[in-house]
This record gives C-alpha cells, sequence and structure tokens, in this order.
C-alpha cells in the first residue's frame, strides 16, 4: 500500500469523524478539492497528517469549525461573472416581471454578495417590492456575513466594474456607505430576504421557486450528489422556473437534462419544462431561429 492509499483512508476516516461527531455528510464531495482544502487546514493547525487531525476534530468544536469553514469554500464577489447578469437583467428578469410575486431561491449564498447583487437588479427594474428571496448556505458564519451586509471597502473597486460590466443602471456607490475599512450595504436591498441555514445534501425542497440560483456550489460535490441536488432543484421550481448554475457547472451530463431547456447554455441559464415541446431546445437557438436575438445583442 502507497502513501496515496493510506491517505485516502485517511481522508475516509476523517469525513466519517465529521459525519458521526456532528452530523455533517461530506461523503459525496469531491475527493480532490477535499484532499486540498484539508492539507490547507494542516499547515494552519501544524499538524503533519489527517490521522493528527482526527482526534483533535473530535474533541474541539473549535478545530471542527475551522476545518468546516476551509472546506466549504465561501469565496464570492458581487456581480461575478458580468455578462450573466447582463442576460439576466435582459432576458430572465422580463419574463419574471410578468408574475404577480417573485419567489428566489440562492443555494448557496456564501457571504451574500450575489444576493445583493440580484436584489440591486431586481430593484433597477423595477420588480424587487414582488420579490421575495430565500438565500441559504450550510455554514453559519459565512450566513452571519451575509446578513450584515458589511464587506471589506478593498474589494469595493472590483464590485464597482463588475457592477458597470453588468449592465448596472446608477452609481454602484448609490448602494452602500463607507465606514472606515468596511462597506455597509443599504438595508433596504435586504428588506424582502430571508437568510436561513440549509443544507442541500440533507434538507428538503423549497416550494415553488420562480428562480434558483445555485452557482460555484455543485463544483465541489460528486456526480451522484449533482444529480440528487438537481433533483432537489426540480422539485422546488415551479413550472417554466428558472435555474441558474456557475460558468463550470451544466445539466448537459444529468439525466434531468430532457426535463429543462437550455435557455442560455453558455450562461447556464436553464428553464424547467413546460410542456413536452420545449424539451432539448436551447432558447437561444429559439431566439435565433426567429431573428429577435443574437449573440451580438447581449452588450458586456
Ligand atoms: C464558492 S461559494 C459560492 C458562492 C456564490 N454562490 C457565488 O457563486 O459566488 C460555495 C458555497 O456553497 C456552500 N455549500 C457547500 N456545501 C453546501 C451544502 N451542502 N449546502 C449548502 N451550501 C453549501 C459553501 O458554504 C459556500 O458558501
Amino acid at each position: 500500500m502507497n502513501s496515496k492509499d493510506i491517505e485516502t483512508i485517511e481522508l475516509d476516516l476523517l469525513i466519517e469523524a465529521i459525519r458521526r461527531r456532528y452530523g455533517y455528510d461530506f461523503r459525496e464531495y469531491n475527493k480532490e478539492t477535499m484532499a486540498r482544502r484539508i492539507s490547507h487546514n494542516l499547515s494552519y493547525a501544524g499538524l503533519n497528517n489527517i490521522s493528527e487531525l482526527i482526534p483533535r476534530i473530535l474533541k474541539s468544536k473549535a478545530s471542527f469549525e475551522r476545518l468546516f469553514y476551509d472546506i466549504s469554500i465561501t469565496v464570492t464577489e458581487m456581480f461575478r461573472d458580468p455578462r450573466f447578469y447582463v442576460y439576466l437583467r435582459q432576458k430572465v428578469i422580463p419574463v419574471l416581471k410578468t408574475y404577480p410575486f417573485i419567489k428566489v431561491w440562492h443555494a448557496g449564498c456564501a457571504s451574500g454578495q450575489e444576493v445583493y447583487s440580484l436584489a440591486i437588479v431586481l430593484q433597477e427594474e423595477g420588480c424587487y417590492d414582488k420579490t421575495q428571496i430565500y438565500a441559504t448556505d450550510i455554514n453559519d458564519a459565512a450566513l452571519a456575513k451575509a446578513r450584515a451586509g458589511i464587506y471589506q471597502i478593498e474589494n469595493i473597486k472590483k464590485y464597482i466594474t463588475n457592477y458597470q460590466q453588468a449592465g448596472g443602471r446608477e452609481s454602484f456607490a448609490d448602494y452602500f456607505h463607507a465606514n472606515y475599512n468596511s462597506a455597509i450595504m443599504n438595508a433596504s436591498l435586504k428588506r424582502n430576504v430571508t437568510f436561513a441555514n440549509h443544507n442541500l445534501v440533507t434538507d428538503g425542497v423549497f416550494g415553488e421557486m420562480h428562480l434558483i440560483f445555485c452557482r460555484n456550489v455543485l463544483i465541489y460535490f460528486n456526480k451522484p450528489l449533482q444529480e440528487q441536488v438537481f433533483d432537489l432543484f426540480y422539485e422546488s421550481l415551479c413550472r417554466k422556473g428558472f435555474l441558474c448554475l456557475g460558468s463550470k457547472e451544466s445539466l448537459s451530463l444529468s439525466f434531468l437534462k430532457g426535463k429543462f431547456c437550455e435557455y442560455d447554455p453558455e450562461l447556464k441559464i436553464y428553464q424547467k419544462s413546460g410542456d413536452a415541446g420545449s424539451e432539448g431546445l436551447t432558447h437561444r437557438n429559439m431566439d435565433l431561429k426567429s431573428n429577435v436575438l443574437s449573440e451580438s445583442n447581449i452588450e458586456v
């Protein structure tokens, strides 16, 4: 048995220890990413291998919480992938606006930048008042930051650029006020947002959502778990509801592929099918056929 095989056993034992001691199930997470994040945690804790980490995790909640933060990877930003927001504004929100109310689920919202980004777009498009947003994550520390809506001022320059590239209509400075090294988002942006802990591995559906964001979360899951979560989203969406994934995520190999229309395959925006006839078509293809939209219509 080589050292790689031993590391595999150690990793499985750690995951089992976490599951039995704290109830979190990481068995179906991508093993390579887990190993990388755990190795980062070992350096931080000054430990040589996973076997040394296991007793610490079992005995110290603080050690577990630090490891949990490393494993859950909460990297995010405002208006991440600006082109995605341009398309959302131009092609998805006009559809949502026709409804009497709009229900949105941000699954894996991390520290909330994505939630405030969507709230800004909805406000600028005049439909925030009739929207209810459920913003969830497995990580309570990240959720606390999301609820507070306080971000480091040094990130604001990047956020302003993203906002402008995402088709922002106002000045981004109108949406926060600076306080020393912090940017505090306007409280009005979260008045229709409910932040809550929800674990995509073990928790249940949200009812009749018109729009689900789950961006840059499924890349950390293996294929069977991705399928389980796609099923959860399918059940949580209303007919013709939209599902938005991250740039490296896709429904294309899923057994549920036929139950969604690829609204924009490149930007990973899918729409739950309303009837059998629309299955397998892409919205962009349909539009191109009718000369309504070409790639050049999308401003970036
Ligand atoms: C890289 S962040 C993505 C944040 C944001 N959606 C974005 O695209 O910028 C991934 C988030 O998924 C969350 N996450 C990981 N496993 C989860 C699970 N089982 N249930 C809910 N959220 C989870 C992490 O805590 C983390 O905040």
